[in-house]
């Protein structure tokens, strides 16, 4: 059977997941440790764990919500989630959610999956309530009968730096799903479980795409994963043993949530606004164009074929010659829609907050991205499984990787100076290839390394980089393994019953 059509594994030990070696040793410890602040803190043990990992994704950005696949792996920092559902006369009935860290303070909420999330105060906790709510409307829409809500007793234990564009987030909202499923002893493929956890994060006001989320869940250990949405499926990519890829954070930090209506959301309704021009100029009529074109893989077609009239295939030909560079005003679209924004964007809260935050919006630079981001990621993959030599193929692959950047950089904008530099560097230090990983804005790069000079190119990083860095107490000399740390594709997630 596809892997994506299976649930998600339990264990009984670590080894599946944590593999041997040292990796194992630090995960027996943070599971020892979680078990006993449990106790410490709610008086009873948990009834079982879910982990799920964080990932890089090593080509294809800011494509996943356009309904392109992407590449990513998972790494092997994760978000573990331990859990205890109460009885149904247990008292009190509410979720409690507290952090191995008391950095973060527990989070209290209701047990009605009903209630709706307070986004005006964002608190750490309302992930765990994204994915709490997801797993109820899902299994209402199954019709499957849960029983009345009890209170649940939560503990987490994350390694996922946040704010790095290592999809923490992800992690955290995959892992308190599959905890919760775990915990109510219900179980679905991980398909499913991939889709409806990329769903729930609406309620936290992001329009995610869904890759962190299929990944995280669907990662095999040893392989990269192309992923296909519509429907979501991974296909296992073997990487070449002569490279590596190493990820370094920019210090910078990325906030999804919080900058959302400037940004990420900002991103997606300029290629669905622009997907919706191309489709009318193309000749779809208004309405049609409006209530049906949803992303830029809608309108493919048309712009290959208008492409192919002219003797190419590619669609960036359609962008160049349909939409003009200069930005587009709120009022020159409304004339080609000949609807007004808001309604053409359906109202969605969070639209309507990027379209009160945008001056203006830049169709043609965000669809040439999404369509040339596309071909980079097949790209990608043919080569990973071409049959040229090492040195060449990891030329071509860190030559796609520089590209990707480019395109992220300059048409995108999804870069920033600290990313810029900390590329720069990579690039100086005999990097193959290297790129913002993540949604941007800050966060981490992934460089594609030669095997052999891994610990050199991480310590030259080090001294150009993280130096200054350091000197000025932004990061602790003690910490940089946190920042700057060699990859290989890790699993994904698991359940324990430990
Ligand atoms: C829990 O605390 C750790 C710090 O020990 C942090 O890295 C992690 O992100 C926190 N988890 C969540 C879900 O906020
Ligand atoms: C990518 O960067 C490397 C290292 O600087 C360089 O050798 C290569 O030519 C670059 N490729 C592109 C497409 O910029």
């Amino acid at each position: 059977m596809a892997h994506e059509e299976l649930p998600i594994p339990i264990f009984s030990s670590l080894e599946p997941v944590y593999g041997g070696g040292s990796l194992l040793d630090e995960a027996r410890i943070r599971f020892d440790n979680l078990k006993s602040k449990f106790f410490q803190v709610f008086g009873h043990q948990p009834q079982l764990f879910a982990r799920s990992p964080g990932r890089v994704n090593l080509i294809g950005e800011h494509i996943d919500y356009e309904g392109y696949s992407v590449l990513p792996m998972a790494i092997r920092q994760d978000t573990i989630v331990a859990i205890r559902k109460h009885d149904e006369g247990e008292s009190p009935k509410v979720l409690r959610i507290a952090n191995v860290s008391e950095k973060y303070t527990m989070c209290t909420y209701p047990a009605d999956p009903e209630q709706e999330i307070d986004l005006k105060n964002h608190k750490w906790g309302h992930y765990f309530l994204c994915g709490y709510k997801g797993f109820h409307e899902f299994v209402k829409s199954k019709g499957i009968d849960v029983g009345v809500p009890v209170g649940l007793d939560v503990i987490v234990d994350g390694t996922v730096p946040t704010g790095s564009g290592l999809s923490s987030s992800a992690a955290f909202v995959c892992s308190s799903t599959i905890a919760i499923m775990a915990a109510f002893d219900v179980k679905f493929p991980k398909k499913e479980i991939a889709q409806l956890t990329c769903d729930c994060e609406r309620h936290i006001g992001t329009q995610s795409g869904g890759m962190d989320q299929a990944i995280s869940v669907m990662a095999k250990s040893g392989f990269a994963e192309l992923i296909d949405f519509n429907p979501i499926r991974a296909t296992d990519v073997q990487l070449p043993a002569a490279g590596t890829f190493v990820i370094a954070h920019s210090l910078a930090e990325s906030q999804k949530a919080v900058t959302a209506a400037t940004n990420y959301n900002n991103r997606v309704v300029e290629c669905r606004l622009a997907a919706i021009v191309l489709a009318i100029k193309l000749g779809m009529e208004q309405k049609e164009a409006i209530s049906k074109v949803k992303t830029l893989s809608d309108v493919e077609g048309l712009c290959v074929s208008f492409a192919s009239d002219r003797g190419s295939s590619d669609p960036v030909l359609a962008v160049k010659e349909i939409l003009h560079e200069e930005p587009y005003t709120a009022e020159e679209i409304e004339k080609i829609t000949e609807e007004s924004l808001p309604s053409v964007l359906e109202n969605s809260a969070s639209s309507l907050a990027v379209l009160r935050a945008a001056e203006h919006f830049k169709l043609f630079q965000r669809a040439s991205h999404v369509y040339s981001e596309a071909k980079r990621v097949h790209a990608f993959r043919d080569t990973v499984q071409s049959k040229l030599s090492d040195d060449d193929m990891l030329k071509k692959l860190g030559d796609l990787m520089n590209e990707s950047h480019h395109s992220c950089s300059v048409l995108y904008e999804c870069s920033c100076p600290e990313l810029e530099e900390l590329v720069n560097i990579c690039r100086d230090n005999e990097a193959l290839g290297a790129r913002l990983t993540g949604a941007g804005w800050g966060g981490c790069a992934v460089a594609l390394v030669k095997e052999g000079i891994v610990p050199q190119f991480i310590l030259n990083l080090k001294e150009f980089f993280y130096r200054s860095r350091i000197d000025k107490g932004v990061i602790n000399q003690n910490d940089l393994g946190l920042y700057i740390f060699a990859s290989k594709p890790s699993s994904g997630a698991a359940i324990l019953k430990y």
